[in-house]
């Protein structure tokens, strides 16, 4: 079978840049021999993360779809916003949900492998956000990550009217990574087939 990759944005704003990238990196998986799955938060709405929340109604179903998608992809792909020189709230509190599904059957985060992007309107295309979203997934919540990753600087200009790169090196950085990524991810599912 092809490689299923889940990818989504850590922002759900109208004209979102990330959400952009995440488009652009659906689009170029469209091309490839794979099963993309391209999903907003949007459609996962869940309240900031409360222990007391937690132990009198459990974990959000938004929470535990949110995890259902990622149990079943081979790869994953987030594109990632910063703020404050780290992870947007919107994407760690539905991480950190979804992390708290006990549900028995294995570890759902360790069964695809992860790729990574980040955007910004500045000159470091979120770098620090990236660093961020590695340590949770890789340190927190043991998953395989690529070394590979898309830092998308000056994002505010970086689309074209129909929400193409403008400058082809970028199309071609984010070809590059979505091709280790489904190179890795067609591995596991080789394995898990
Ligand atoms: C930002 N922004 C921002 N950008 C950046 O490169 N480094 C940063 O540390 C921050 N900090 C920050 C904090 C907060 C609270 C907000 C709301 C914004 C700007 C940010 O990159 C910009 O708003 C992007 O447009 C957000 O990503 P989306 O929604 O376009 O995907």
């Amino acid at each position: 079978r092809q490689p299923r990759i889940l990818v989504f944005a850590g922002s759900i704003r109208t004209g979102s840049f990330s959400a952009s990238l995440a488009a652009l990196a659906a689009k170029e998986l469209a091309l490839m021999e794979c099963e993309p799955v391209l999903l907003s938060l949007a459609d996962y709405p869940m309240p900031i993360y409360d222990g007391d929340l937690e132990a009198s109604e459990g974990v959000p179903a938004a929470a535990r779809q949110l995890r259902d998608q990622l149990a079943r992809a081979d790869g994953v792909f987030i594109a990632t916003p910063e703020y404050n020189a780290g992870l947007p709230p919107l994407l760690k509190n539905a991480l950190d949900w979804a992390s708290r599904v006990r549900d028995g059957e294995g570890d759902a985060f360790k069964g695809p492998v992860y790729a990574i992007g980040s955007s910004s309107p500045g000159g470091m295309g979120g770098y620090r956000a990236a660093m961020m979203l590695r340590q949770t997934l890789a340190l927190g919540l043991g998953c395989l990550v690529l070394g590979e990753q898309v830092m998308l600087a000056g994002a505010s200009s970086a689309f074209d009217a129909r929400g193409d790169f403008k400058d082809e090196k970028a199309r071609e950085r984010l070809r590059a990574v979505m091709t280790a990524l489904i190179e890795q991810a067609a591995l596991r599912a080789g394995l898990r087939a």
